[in-house]
């Protein structure tokens, strides 16, 4: 299978040209409910959005993972909901949602409805097809307690018996992740913030280091600047890269053309 590329188009006509059970992983983020202007005005119908939860479960290996980041439109104090529409409807054609994790941007977010919270972050459902088969969960939450501790465990008799517990320094971290954002903070590409929706690299590079290995194949079917793809490459994985507007292809062309692999 052809590996380590881009190409302009509709996701769904290029993911034809997968084989079946090919993929290992892919991290997206679709274009939501029209909340951002992109050059195309593209926006989801859930209609498509059946046809490519269909198409990427047909290309993903057994036990692979595909993680969809999305936040809803809120319109007269109406939520749009999409973002679950969609996770139910993944559900619906055969993955399982293997759990809703949270992206939560740590810098300045724009100003929202006076009578609401603001709004601060975004979902990260995580599907898998089947039994997910890579989790290098990353372990960098520090212990409050990393000294030996004693504790009484109940036996089956009734007793109790005193057991030592060792602490790591560093437990697996929790499912909400934390994100600086914005210009110089999400990536330190200039070119990619032509772009008007980019996550950060940082959020890109965690679930690849999480559901792939070093060789796996990462795709990003609407890679908008490139970020999956560029991070895919940097952890020695191949890249496979789908956009549907030709200037946001450039974009990520030169971001991946310049990689320095020493970063
Ligand atoms: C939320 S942005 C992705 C941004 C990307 N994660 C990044 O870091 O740059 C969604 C992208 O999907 C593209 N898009 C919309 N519909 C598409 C389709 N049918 N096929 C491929 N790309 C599409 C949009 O042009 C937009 O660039």
């Amino acid at each position: 299978m052809k590996v380590d590329y881009m190409k302009c188009g509709d996701c769904v006509d290029l993911m034809k040209d997968i084989p079946d059970n090919s993929i290992d992983l892919t991290v997206t983020s679709p274009p939501y409910d029209n909340l951002r202007k992109y050059e195309n005005d593209n926006f989801l119908t859930l209609e498509k959005c059946k046809c490519i939860a269909e198409e990427l479960l047909r290309i993903t290996k057994e036990g692979g993972t595909v993680v969809w980041v999305v936040s809803d439109r809120v319109r007269n104090g109406n939520e749009s909901g999409t973002s679950f529409s969609q996770a139910l409807l993944f559900k619906e054609v055969g993955w399982r949602l293997k759990d809703t994790m949270i992206y939560i941007k740590k810098g300045g977010i724009n100003a929202g409805a006076l009578d609401s919270y603001q709004q601060k972050f975004e979902y990260m459902f995580v599907f898998t097809k089947g039994k997910q088969k890579t989790h290098n969960l990353i372990k960098d939450r520090k212990n409050k307690y990393v000294e030996d501790r004693k504790k009484l465990k109940r036996q089956k008799d009734g007793t109790y018996k005193e057991q030592h517990f060792k602490a790591e320094e560093f437990g697996v971290r929790y499912n909400y992740w934390i994100y600086d954002t914005g210009s110089g903070k999400s990536t330190k590409d200039k070119i990619a913030f032509q772009h008007p929706a980019i996550f950060p690299e940082q959020l890109a590079k965690d679930h690849i280091i999480s559901w792939s290995n070093e060789g796996d194949v990462v795709l990003d079917i609407f890679m908008g600047s490139g970020t999956t793809c560029k991070m895919a490459k940097l952890m020695n994985r191949h890249y496979i890269g789908f956009e549907i507007v030709p200037e946001y292809v450039k974009i990520a062309r030169e971001r991946l053309g310049g990689l320095d692999l020493n970063e």
